[in-house]
């Protein structure tokens, strides 16, 4: 199906329509944050699952109790989505984990008042386009990436679901109150779990052993992910996504973009990047 039958135009980006009904965007409008929330932020496939694994670990001090009881969309369900209309979060105590796929400038007010704490994690874009180009081969809730080039032209152009790459990591490289914002890349993750896990433990003010991040770090590892059913959207009907096209866990690595892009496509990508990201101040670790 196409854009026009599976997306809405929402704040100039596109959103998959079936889980962003209009009711669920005025929700998140209207929606009354906490000083002492921890909202994870991220664009589509750059490590969101991973991170809805890690903190509410180290939240609970590295109890598994919740990550082995309740599936990632409710443990730190995304404000933008249907189901977090029904999940009461008024009642839920704090400190709340949520989620968020949205662009800094689309953030609804009460953030900018509030003021809570965001966890952004950021991926290199080849990764996400290749790990985004099997994710839509694999659901029926979005578009159809057709041939890799044609989904790559979007990709770059900002014409798939949440939009822009350049546009999302820009605007939230740039936002105000830094302090209150952690930035971290997958790859860094991927390096060393271990000392990322201690990294977000310090920033979310939770001190833990060193036994303990050992422990989340290693329930963290991708292998050990795959196999919890609360988190590898086993759960979800083959119908909405076909996990025998692509696993939702697929490779779990850095630098499968080698394995996708062609060389043509690859110094394209790069023209691109160097071009949109030529006043980005920010040193990444892919660069
Ligand atoms: P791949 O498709 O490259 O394997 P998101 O959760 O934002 O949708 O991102 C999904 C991507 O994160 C997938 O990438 C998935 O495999 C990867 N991922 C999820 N958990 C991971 C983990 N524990 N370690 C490494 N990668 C992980």
């Amino acid at each position: 199906m196409t854009e026009a039958e599976l997306y809405s135009l929402y704040k100039g980006v596109f959103v998959p329509s079936g889980v962003h009904p209009p009711h669920s965007l005025k929700y998140y409008e209207d929606f009354t944050f906490r000083p002492d929330d921890i909202i994870i932020v991220t664009y589509p496939k750059s490590g969101t699952t991973w991170m809805q694994e890690i903190v509410p670990l180290i939240v609970s001090g590295g109890d598994p109790a919740s990550v082995e009881s309740l599936h990632n969309w409710d443990r730190v369900p995304w404000l933008e989505e249907s189901r977090a209309c029904i999940l009461n979060l008024e009642n839920r105590p704090s400190p709340r984990m949520l989620t968020t796929h949205f662009h800094y400038n689309m953030m609804p007010p009460g953030f900018f008042q509030v003021k809570p704490k965001v966890i952004y994690v950021m991926r290199n874009p080849r990764d996400v386009f290749t790990s985004s180009f099997h994710y839509h081969g694999m659901s029926s809730f979005l578009v159809d990436p057709g041939p890799q080039s044609d989904f790559l032209h979007k990709f770059l152009d900002g014409k798939v679901m949440f939009g822009s790459w350049f546009d999302h990591v820009k605007g939230w490289l740039n936002a105000e109150d830094k302090d209150r914002i952690m930035y971290i890349c997958y790859e860094e993750m991927i390096v060393d779990l271990k000392d990322s896990v201690s990294r977000l433990a310090q920033f979310l003010e939770k001190p833990l052993d060193s036994e303990v991040i050992e422990k989340i770090a290693e329930r963290c590892l991708f292998k050990n992910m795959k196999q919890n059913n609360m988190s590898n959207y086993s759960a979800v009907p083959p119908g909405f996504m076909d996990q025998t096209k692509s696993d939702f866990l697929r490779k779990g690595i850095a630098g499968d973009w080698k394995n996708q892009l062609t060389a043509s496509e690859a110094e394209h990508f790069d023209t691109v990047y160097k071009d949109k990201m030529k006043d980005v101040k920010f040193k990444f670790v892919w660069d």
